[in-house]
């Protein structure tokens, strides 16, 4: 049975950090590597690990994590042959002209248009430092801070002030180690979890092999899909990054689990990638609203919050539709212990083209048997690390209109890329010719602006006699910004302090 080395690991992976109401991501460059290396030998100590939360002795109400992208390793100072050996989605970073492609950054996502993460690991910038005059200069490491009250925990007023006040503390000394801010956006959870159309949302999550996390057997998933150094649903290592050319101390390094002889400077890290998804709730309820209202003209609150439901996969409280197909029970629910094939074989509760189905078909994947399908899906699940940002707002259920921009800092963890975060968004999630859809996209995450003029944006309601089609889908999520990182162990922290 896999054990995981969970004091060598960073906990934001493994535990989540529920309790902490209010964090702070904050994106800085590197200004001088001697500096921030200094620093680094350092402050691998104030990094809060997989073990932290556990064991008393290590509690805190503060917690540190950090991540680098790929130019950020190499302002550091690690060698070109070393970065090379990261995974090729990892270099070549979010927004590269094939990538965006694939992710359907276009239009008013596109990333020409966003407020940060526009520049390509694979550009002709030079390695000169560069002014941060605006956000879209390189970004060479993200510093997430969280913080939470000890007293009151569902406070998210009293967990700012602590997450804030240690944000300040380390702010000031950024010069002297090297760093400078290039803008911070600050993340919240609510104390039921709902997102910004009002969903709750983080219910379903893999249970890592080895993390002492008990649950229902089909979330259990390999270690090797979230972390480099384990076995992953392959029955193989994951393409961890080595190190095929000599520098700093290697003595720092565990060696490659796979049997290269190689040093493993990815062992016990992960990648994460970070988006952030505008959400715009008045567009998603009015178009809801819309679709559903009575003979005559007046809203039907009801089958708005149905259509809101068979869209999402969940009703508002969290209550999977699979399991309560007629109505939202009404309190709140983590219920996650469902497959669609024995409950709903054929769409007719859960639709197969609601975002939870395509995100996750669990053991019902379209012509694959029960056993088939739940290994399929094992390969491409993500562990989702979302806070949402701009203002909350609690109006109606069905039709909240907040104030200014909000949306979700969307992150997930995994270890690669490609085969995980990329293929839910341009595969499951843009698919058309998923089973008995025609046409559809995921009407969350992949419906198009201005689709071409022969396709549709449908959303079809499997349904006897016949199936229903909800035409005309609007993008109700806008991508601002994001970047690929890598999320390192503690002894990876250590190492890069010696490049
Ligand atoms: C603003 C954008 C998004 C919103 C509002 C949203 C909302 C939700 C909600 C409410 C759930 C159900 C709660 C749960 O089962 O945990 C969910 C599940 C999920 N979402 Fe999203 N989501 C968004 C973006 C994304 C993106 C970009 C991806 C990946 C590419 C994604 C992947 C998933 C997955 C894997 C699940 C769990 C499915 C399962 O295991 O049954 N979501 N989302």
């Amino acid at each position: 049975m896999t054990k995981l080395e969970l004091e060598d690991i960073q906990g934001y992976i493994i535990r989540g950090y529920a309790h902490m109401m209010y964090s702070r991501f904050v994106y800085l460059q590197i200004t001088d590597a001697t500096a921030a290396k200094k620093w680094l030998s350092k402050s691998w100590e104030d990094m809060t690990t997989a073990v932290h939360i556990h064991d008393k002795s290590k509690i805190s109400y503060k917690h540190l994590n950090i991540a680098f992208t790929h130019k950020g390793l190499s302002v550091l100072g690690l060698n070109e042959e070393n970065l090379n050996a990261f995974s090729r989605e990892f270099r070549q970073g979010m927004v590269s002209p094939h990538r965006s492609r694939l992710l359907g950054d276009a239009d008013s996502s596109a990333p020409e248009k966003w407020n940060w993460g526009n520049y390509s690991g694979d550009s002709d910038e030079t390695d000169d430092f560069i002014e941060p005059k605006d956000r879209n200069f390189p970004i060479h490491l993200c510093l997430m801070v969280f913080g939470n009250d000890k007293e009151s925990v569902d406070d998210i007023k009293k967990d700012k002030i602590v997450c804030l006040k240690y944000y300040e503390e380390l702010k000031a000394k950024f010069a002297e180690n090297g760093l400078e801010e290039l803008f911070s956006i600050d993340g919240q959870t609510q104390p039921d979890n709902k997102e910004h159309f009002g969903f709750r949302d983080g219910i379903s999550q893999p249970i890592i092999e080895g993390s002492g996390r008990v649950g229902p057997k089909d979330d259990v998933v390999k270690a090797g899909e979230f972390l480099f150094g384990y076995e992953n649903e392959f029955g193989v290592y994951p393409d961890t990054p080595l190190i095929v050319k000599d520098q700093g101390n290697l003595n720092l390094l565990a060696p490659d689990a796979g049997g290269s002889g190689l040093k493993d400077i990815g062992r016990n890290g992960s990648f994460l990638v970070m988006r952030q998804l505008e959400q715009d709730v008045h567009k998603f309820w009015t178009f809801l609203n819309e679709k559903t209202k009575n003979p005559d003209g007046t809203n039907n609150e009801e089958e708005s919050l149905k259509l809101g439901a068979k869209i999402m996969g969940r009703w508002q409280s969290g209550a999977p539709i699979t399991l309560f197909p007629d109505k939202d029970p009404g309190v709140i629910s983590d219920i996650n212990d469902f497959g669609y094939s024995k409950f709903d074989p054929d769409g007719l509760k859960c639709p197969f083209g609601s975002h939870l189905r395509r995100s996750n078909p669990r053991e019902s994947v379209d012509d694959h048997g029960v056993k088939e399908s739940l290994k399929l899906s094992k390969q491409h699940r993500i562990i989702r690390r979302a806070r949402l940002y701009g203002q909350i707002f609690e109006g109606s259920p069905t039709n909240t209109n907040p104030e200014g921009e909000v949306g979700l800092l969307f992150a997930c963890f995994n270890a690669d890329i490609s085969r995980q975060f990329e293929f839910l968004q341009y595969t499951w999630g843009k698919l058309p010719k998923v089973k008995e859809l025609y046409n559809d996209p995921d009407p969350i995450i992949g419906v198009k602006e201005n689709p071409d003029a022969e396709e549709e944006q449908n959303f079809t309601i499997q349904d006897l006699p016949v199936n229903r089609t909800v035409s005309d889908l609007p993008r109700v999520i806008t991508v601002k910004g994001g970047a690929y990182f890598f999320f390192p162990s503690i002894s990876t922290l250590r190492y890069l302090a010696t490049v």
